[in-house]
């Protein structure tokens, strides 16, 4: 997968080389590059950003820099899009919310762009016109407000390449996580069998692998039912 991110802060994704994500890019399962945006301004200054039309507080991202930059990374129209067309991603608190689905299409797609905004916002043009060409998604990774669209990316980018084939070593071990099922994760436990006065509970250390498996649904259930109760399947709901 090819991933590009166009900010003004490009060393905040220099994290990416650490980790499961740094060896999937080192073995060219995920390729990704971070486009500084103040590349593609033509002043001394290297302005991103000037003051509403229309008033109010803030700054708002210029439209040009960011067509430059979006010029230089999406196909041509004369060029034939091989495969897919792209994904154009702008992390914004105004976007739709991000979710494991959501996680599981894009890990599908062969390249993705990511815009991050700072200040106010961007132009509403650069989305317009970049919706002319590619795919163009508002998506927000929680109901709270960064300071801009770097961390979200880094978020994104992380629950996106972890699903991509190769990646996580053991993909069994993606199956059994928090969302994958739409219910929460079950509590885990390892050696030794008692710590600090606290007993693993015997049920695990009992072998039956059938009583372990209605064990670790239950806690599921419960789990989510205690904690976002929003995510219960309907057949999970308590009767009335
Ligand atoms: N930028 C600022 N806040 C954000 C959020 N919650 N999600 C995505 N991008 C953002």
């Amino acid at each position: 997968m090819r991933i590009d991110v166009v900010t003004i802060f490009p060393e905040f994704f220099d994290v990416l080389d650490i980790s499961l994500l740094g060896r999937a890019r080192q073995t060219g399962l995920l390729d990704v590059t971070a486009h500084n945006l103040r590349e593609f301004t033509h002043d001394r200054h290297r302005t991103v950003d000037d003051t509403p039309y229309g008033g109010g507080a803030g700054m708002v991202m210029k439209p040009e820099p960011w067509g430059e930059a979006l010029d230089s990374i999406l196909p041509t129209e004369t060029e034939a899009p091989g495969g897919d067309a792209p994904v154009v991603i702008f992390p914004s608190p105004a976007g739709t919310v991000f979710t494991q689905k959501m996680a599981r299409e894009l890990a599908q797609r062969e390249h993705l762009v990511f815009g991050c905004g700072r200040y106010e916002g961007i132009d509403q043009r650069v989305f317009d016109h970049a919706a002319t060409r590619a795919e163009v998604r508002l998506v927000s990774i929680g109901d709270y407000v960064l300071n801009g669209g770097e961390v979200a990316v880094m978020a994104m980018i992380e629950a996106i390449g972890r699903l991509i084939p190769g990646v996580v070593g053991n993909p069994e071990s993606l199956v059994e996580e928090s969302h994958e099922d739409g219910l929460l994760e079950y509590p885990s436990y390892t050696k030794p069998a008692a710590w600090r006065g606290l007993e693993v509970p015997p049920i695990l250390l009992s072998g039956n692998h059938r009583a372990i498996d209605d064990w670790r649904r239950a806690q599921q259930i419960e789990r989510t039912r205690t904690v976002r109760p929003d995510l219960l399947p309907p057949d999970l709901l308590p009767n009335e």
